[in-house]
């Protein structure tokens, strides 16, 4: 492909979506991303396999108790990450675990019948089901709210030290609500790494209010920034973008708000300085650093 090495299915392989009830499985969205990318040497992002903020089936919020949902997660993570063995390199297998601000959990149906623990199992079902799949806990912070940062960063340093297989961290990149802070970012970034683990911007877009900014070439230096904070640190991955063309993107079909140009390229595919932005940060890499 010309333009990207790698994809991620934004939600054909959520859990609602792909197992809407206990036994019935739909993959046919999925197998049509996967394969995809394997027709064109695309590696691919799994995503995401537990997240208890949205997309979850009404027999997992009812779940009788915990050994019945313990039942569903490892049926769920056994027959997902199976299928696709070999084929999805990385898996984003806990996604947002933390609550949306400060250092707490969320609060959701899997810590409530589990606690904590579900997220170690949920890792260590998904290695028992790849063992050569890299695989990634995934979250949504604010650069500038450090007690996330602190909880995102405690977590993962807790279950590297438990000798989970964890390999990589995802930081999400949403910049709809805040601006980025690219040094902070990129500090973030080398924190992480030097616990030994990937570390790749999972799901960026920077969206203007449109009645407020819609300078295109401020998002463009923005995107470069936030580039640049993954491309100088070795252990920075990868960067997906959560979708690429203003077209389609979450923010207005998800949140209905209409008008929002976060992507790299325009309605018609032509790219924008969001797209300069971040080739040059590539250009720029230093050979080192991983390849994308
Ligand atoms: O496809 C159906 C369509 O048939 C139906 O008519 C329509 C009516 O609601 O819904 C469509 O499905 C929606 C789907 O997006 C496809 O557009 C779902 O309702 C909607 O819940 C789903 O939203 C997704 C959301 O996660 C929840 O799964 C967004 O597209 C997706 O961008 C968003 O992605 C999340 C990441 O997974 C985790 N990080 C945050 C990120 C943004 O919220």
């Amino acid at each position: 492909m010309r333009e990207f090495s790698s994809v991620t299915p934004e939600s054909s392989q959520k859990w609602d979506v792909i197992h809407p009830e206990a036994g019935r499985w739909q993959f046919a969205d999925s197998d049509r991303v996967v394969d995809f990318a394997v027709s064109h040497q695309l590696a691919i992002r799994g995503h995401t396999l537990v997240w208890g903020r949205a997309s979850v089936p009404d027999y997992i919020e009812q779940a009788a108790d915990a050994k019945q949902l313990r039942d569903y997660m490892a049926d769920h993570i056994s027959t997902l990450v199976s299928r696709y063995q070999g084929k999805i390199e990385r898996w984003d297998v806990v996604n947002e675990p933390l609550a949306i601000r400060g250092g707490d959990y969320a609060d959701y149906i899997f810590n409530r019948l589990l606690g904590t623990d579900y997220i170690e199992q949920a890792f260590y079902l998904a290695h028992q089901a790849d063992p050569a799949a890299k695989l990634y806990i995934n979250e949504w912070y604010d650069e500038n709210d450090e007690e996330k940062f602190q909880a995102y960063y405690h977590l993962v340093q807790q279950l590297l030290d438990k000798g989970v297989p964890l390999h990589g961290v995802g930081i999400q990149a949403h910049y709809n609500f805040h601006d980025p802070a690219p040094e902070k970012l990129q500090r973030q970034i080398q924190q992480f790494a030097a616990l030994g683990v990937e570390v790749e911007l999972t799901e960026l877009d920077i969206a203007k209010f449109p009645w407020l900014d819609n300078r295109l070439q401020d998002q463009g230096i923005e995107y470069y920034q936030a580039a640049k904070a993954c491309t100088a640190v070795a252990a920075c991955s990868g960067i997906t973008v959560w979708g690429f063309t203003d077209r389609y993107n979450w923010i207005k079909d998800w949140l209905n708000l209409p008008g929002f140009t976060p992507l790299l390229m325009d309605q018609t595919l032509q790219p924008k300085p969001a797209y300069y932005g971040v080739q040059q940060a590539l250009l720029e890499r230093q050979p080192t650093a991983n390849p994308f």
